[in-house]
């Protein structure tokens, strides 16, 4: 089996691509599946103008949009499946770079994948007879408690956030700061440290756990409950918490400064009780 990558034409068992791709680490990329009956692609370019699309959308490269038609037919006949139905799987990354949220250095070629195979549409007894479906609740998008490597939606407020100049997104759900795109936030209320509650739209940081409980051995009252977006003009202090920012205070959120524009007094002591820890 032929298959492309990356521009060369290749043994299916010689197609390797980096542990570094963004689409391992991240689920950054995107795909299209379509057919070919008799070497004739059906609907081929509303697929290739959705490919375009998406990566406009996230944007990547839209180079791979324009080769997929052309790529798609070569490997249908170095594949020998010009007779009969066959089916084109499409894969387009951002590429192989460092982990990093934000995106790779500009010029970092997407890693662009296809493969063809031979389509066998369901039991003609199923067209006849149709077909079972079962109901589930639609839980795309609220899985975020599990530590997941589909991260394109944090890939992306990251992104954005450097963008602005700024070092993190802090997700907003139904008016609520809920986290981050890749730390917990805490934010000083009155005289209570708040962060929102562990539930499946957030990752409970290991982080977020150990500092909460350093600020409790520092006699300070926790509370799980939401930071209200529209009121972080009235917060303390903003901090976020996770592996790679440690205790980081904010002083800025959407240009506009917390409390005084300085880091407040709790992120600073808890920053140095969590790298006591070390
Ligand atoms: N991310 N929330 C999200 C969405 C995260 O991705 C992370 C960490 C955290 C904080 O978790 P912890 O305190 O266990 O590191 C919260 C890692 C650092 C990353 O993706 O690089």
């Amino acid at each position: 089996m032929q298959v492309y990558l990356n521009g060369a034409y290749l043994d299916a068992t010689m197609a390797t691509i980096s542990p570094d791709d963004r689409g391992f680490l991240f689920a950054d990329g995107l795909y299209e599946v379509f057919l070919a009956y008799d070497g004739r692609i059906l609907l081929g370019e509303p697929h290739a103008a959705r490919m375009r699309a998406g990566l406009v959308a996230l944007q990547i490269d839209t180079s791979p949009a324009d080769q997929l038609l052309p790529v798609a037919d070569r490997l249908l006949e170095l594949n020998q499946l010009r007779q009969g139905p066959a089916l084109i799987y499409a894969q387009v990354t951002r590429g192989a770079a460092p982990r990093r949220h934000s995106f790779p250095a500009p010029g970092t070629p997407p890693t662009v994948y296809l493969r063809v195979k031979q389509f066998a549409s369901q039991p003609a007894e199923l067209f006849a007879n149709g077909a079972a479906a079962i109901t589930v609740p639609d839980t795309r998008g609220s899985r975020c408690h599990v530590k997941s490597v589909a991260l394109l939606p944090n890939v992306l407020a990251n992104e954005a956030a450097h963008a602005a100049g700024a070092l993190e997104a802090l997700f907003v759900r139904d008016g609520v700061v809920i986290e981050g795109s890749h730390s917990n936030v805490m934010a000083v209320i009155g005289d209570q440290l708040v962060t929102y509650p562990p539930c499946n739209y957030i990752l409970t940081g290991v982080t977020r756990n150990c500092v909460l409980d350093l600020a409790r051995a520092l006699g300070v009252t926790v509370r799980e409950g939401p930071i209200f977006a529209s009121a972080l003009a009235d917060v303390q202090e903003l901090f976020v918490t996770g592996t790679t920012l440690e205790v980081m205070p904010l002083v800025s959120v959407d240009g506009r400064p917390v409390a005084d524009g300085r880091p407040g007094p709790l992120a600073t002591r808890l920053l140095q009780e969590y790298r006591r820890l070390a």
